[in-house]
């Protein structure tokens, strides 16, 4: 919502408004429960509140809109949720919705969860998240669309054109929230809620575009981020909420607090006092403050000494009204009935979505997909096989565990009376250190001829608060398949987790692995249709997949250095084991990587395998040079080798080779998802503009630099053959 003007029908309601009423307009509160209290009603009816959260009982959010409208000017409240990834019925977390690179998939995901939402009285989610994440060992990059801008960008647009529809004023439309505004994924260490020191020019580059897109696609909300960036909390920080936000980027749209942020500058150490907290929120226009009070206790007081004018109050309660009339809600938006089960319809784009976004890492001898007419028995093992309420993922507050299907029920579905099912959990938490469980799951094991083992994180270790410092399988997990691959058997895992994990062992005792993050409602259809074949995988890796924690950050878009180990300080790289005794200093090579762990991760952003094989041509470019206005078109060939119909993922990156800033080694610029059946072969083509290879540069300018750029087609952030084209001044 850029540059909205004022309507008429604000400025009225605004000149009958008391101060009081004004500053009423401002607060959220928490409405959860299973009644409203005397002091609720009491608040909502004298026009002391604005907004609820966490009410999405049908009667009492309708009962709640009833009372606000007996207030003295009837002034509806905004109700909203965190529908983050579905509603009741449950979508795969967006970190894995972002590994099926469709964004319209995302879109459709985004639609059915406001449908469901809106039955419920919700009329505002916060979400997307747009947070750029590239560490792993923070629980929140289960929320993310992972360490690309670019996917981020497409991603986050297509959940905003979701939730909000057509028309905000629609009755299964509700008003998007991006967030967590800015550099909340980099988070120090990982550890939730820490500072992120983010130098300016990476902001700029890397953090901000993903909320500028959303923004230009209509974003009728904002939340900034807990996070203290470079020595501001967002949420007090007037470069990025009154420069940018507002000044650059002309954002009109709602600015919420998030959860207490506004009292927390007291925490932080920015603040002394409450008051001081509610006059640098005000002044850095964050328009709704959710939770605390520093708004309803001391705007009056900052009014009455002149700190904050009315004007200003004004402005920030417009914001609020704006966004109820984009809604509807001050034309008496009709409310919608909850429905009262999930539509099959739900559960199908559920199971879909969940298929798509399950990543191939390995397939050692072609195991998957299973041949079940030489199948009699399979062993089902570990402790996400069946467990409902974990495959959900995080953030699932209205997830119904009733309507999910765990691969275990799936596959006894599917395993019709021909196929022996042995199921042994073996451990009862992803956590569980006792191998007490284990002779069973070996009992199932030997009698099975092949081994599919679910394994991973529960929801609990995945989320917000929730980091981790060891990215490794939790508990026994590595130890049972250890255990179980010694029996000899085909071992097939199947990870459900809500971040990457450092998989490195986990490879060494599986023949096959699927990364099925935590898919949701149906992630135990989806598994299922992948292990028997009746899809391949297409899934690709929205985020880096590290050797070890070590690594961490490590991510595919990062700066050369001066000392690639790809270019000419590159040696032979000697690794820690095969150290001469008594090597000369410098004799290991000076390039940047680890004498234990190299420099490249496990898997790279954008991988993924399938149950076939592609080839991939050079790329051609069918002109040399780029002119400002121009464009160029660049295409590759690329050809289904193998026996099975898949779905590849086919990338654009491009390197800018010498800026007024150093640039990523690679830059992911456009990818397509393209159906091949077996020794099929399509031009797959994508067109750049100037546009396409413009940053924030040295003098923070946006726009492109002319030179020479470094283009690759290919199917992930390592691989490719490289050609070249110029850009030109004119
Ligand atoms: C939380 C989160 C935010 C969420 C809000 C409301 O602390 O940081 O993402 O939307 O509170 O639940």
């Amino acid at each position: 919502m850029i540059n909205e003007p004022e309507t008429h029908e604000i400025k009225t309601l605004l000149s009958q408004m008391s101060l009081e009423e004004k500053i009423g307009q401002l607060q959220m509160v928490d409405a959860s429960g299973d009644s409203i209290p005397d002091w609720l009603e009491e608040a909502v009816r004298s026009g002391r509140v604005g907004g609820v959260i966490n009410q999405v009982d049908p009667a009492l959010s309708a009962r709640l809109q009833d009372i606000a409208r007996d207030s003295r000017l009837g002034v509806p409240l905004l109700s909203a949720r965190d529908v983050i990834h579905g509603f009741k019925t449950v979508y795969p977390i967006p970190l894995g919705q972002a590994a099926t690179w469709n964004p319209d998939l995302v879109k459709q995901a985004a639609r059915a969860s406001a449908a469901e939402a809106a039955a419920h009285g919700v009329n505002w989610t916060f979400s997307p998240m747009l947070d750029v994440s590239r560490d792993p060992r923070w629980g929140r990059i289960a929320e993310s669309f992972g360490e690309d801008t670019y996917l981020t960008s497409q991603m986050g647009v297509a959940m905003v054109d979701g939730y909000q529809g057509d028309d905000l004023a629609d009755p299964t439309s509700i008003a998007a929230c991006v967030k967590h505004f800015a550099g909340y994924g980099a988070a120090e260490g990982g550890r939730d809620y820490s500072a992120a020191n983010i130098p300016d020019n990476e902001l700029r580059n890397v953090y901000l575009p993903p909320f500028w897109n959303a923004i230009k696609a209509g974003a009728a909300s904002l939340m900034p981020s807990f996070s203290d960036v470079d020595g501001l909390p967002a949420t007090a920080n007037d470069t990025l909420m009154l420069e940018i936000l507002r000044g650059y980027w002309e954002f009109e749209g709602l600015v919420v607090s998030d959860w207490d942020a506004i009292a927390e500058l007291t925490v932080h150490g920015l603040a002394g006092t409450y008051q001081e907290a509610a006059l640098l929120a005000a002044k850095c226009r964050v328009d709704m403050e959710m939770s605390s009070t520093a708004y309803a206790d001391h705007l009056q007081g900052l009014v009455s000494s002149g700190a904050v004018s009315e004007a200003e109050v004004d402005r920030l309660t417009s914001a609020v009204l704006r966004m109820k009339q984009r809604l509807g809600l001050l034309d008496g938006r009709a409310s919608r009935p909850a429905k009262p089960d999930p539509l099959q319809a739900d559960l199908d784009l559920a199971q879909t979505i969940a298929r798509e976004s399950i990543v191939l890492l390995q397939n050692t001898g072609n195991v998957l997909p299973l041949q079940r007419s030489a199948l009699r028995s399979i062993a089902v093992v570990g402790p996400l096989a069946d467990a409902p309420h974990d495959q959900m993922g995080t953030w699932v507050f209205d997830g119904d565990a009733a309507r999910s299907k765990t691969p275990l029920a799936a596959l006894n579905e599917a395993g019709d009376d021909t196929v022996d099912i042995h199921f042994a959990s073996a451990l009862e938490t992803s956590r569980d250190r006792s191998h007490t469980g284990f002779s069973a799951a070996l009992d199932a094991a030997n009698a099975s001829d092949v081994i599919v083992a679910f394994l991973g994180e529960e929801s609990i270790l995945s989320g917000e608060a929730h980091s981790r410092a060891d990215i490794t399988l939790p508990g026994a997990q590595l130890a049972l398949l250890k255990a179980l691959k010694a029996t000899g058997k085909p071992v097939v895992t199947v990870i459900l987790a809500g971040r990457p994990l450092a998989l490195k062992d986990v490879l060494a005792e599986s023949d096959a692995v699927l990364f099925a993050w935590h898919g949701g409602s149906m992630a135990g259809p989806a598994i299922v249709d992948l292990l028997l074949g009746a899809a391949s995988p297409s899934g690709r890796l929205p985020t880096t997949f590290p050797r070890s924690v070590g690594q961490v950050p490590i991510y595919y878009n990062h700066k050369r250095s001066g000392r690639p180990t790809d270019g000419e300080h590159a040696g032979e790289m000697v690794l820690i084991d095969d150290i001469d005794p008594g090597a000369p200093q410098t004799s290991l090579g000076m390039t940047a990587f680890y004498l234990d762990e190299g420099d490249k991760p496990l898997f790279p952003f954008g991988y993924g395998l399938t149950y076939s094989q592609i080839h991939y041509d050079a790329p051609d470019l069918h002109q040399a040079a780029l002119t400002p206005d121009g464009t160029l078109t660049a295409s590759a060939r690329v050809r289904n080798v193998g026996d099975h119909a898949v779905t590849e993922t086919v990338q654009l990156y491009i390197c800018d080779q010498v800026g007024s800033l150093t640039r990523p080694v690679r830059e992911l610029k456009g990818f397509e998802r393209v159906a091949l059946a077996p020794g099929e072969e399509k031009t797959v083509s994508f067109t750049l503009s100037i546009a396409d290879l413009s940053f924030s540069r040295r003098d923070k300018s946006w726009g492109a630099e002319p030179g020479w750029f470094t283009l690759w087609i290919a199917p992930d952030a390592q691989s490719g053959a490289p050609t070249a084209f110029e850009l030109r001044e004119g």
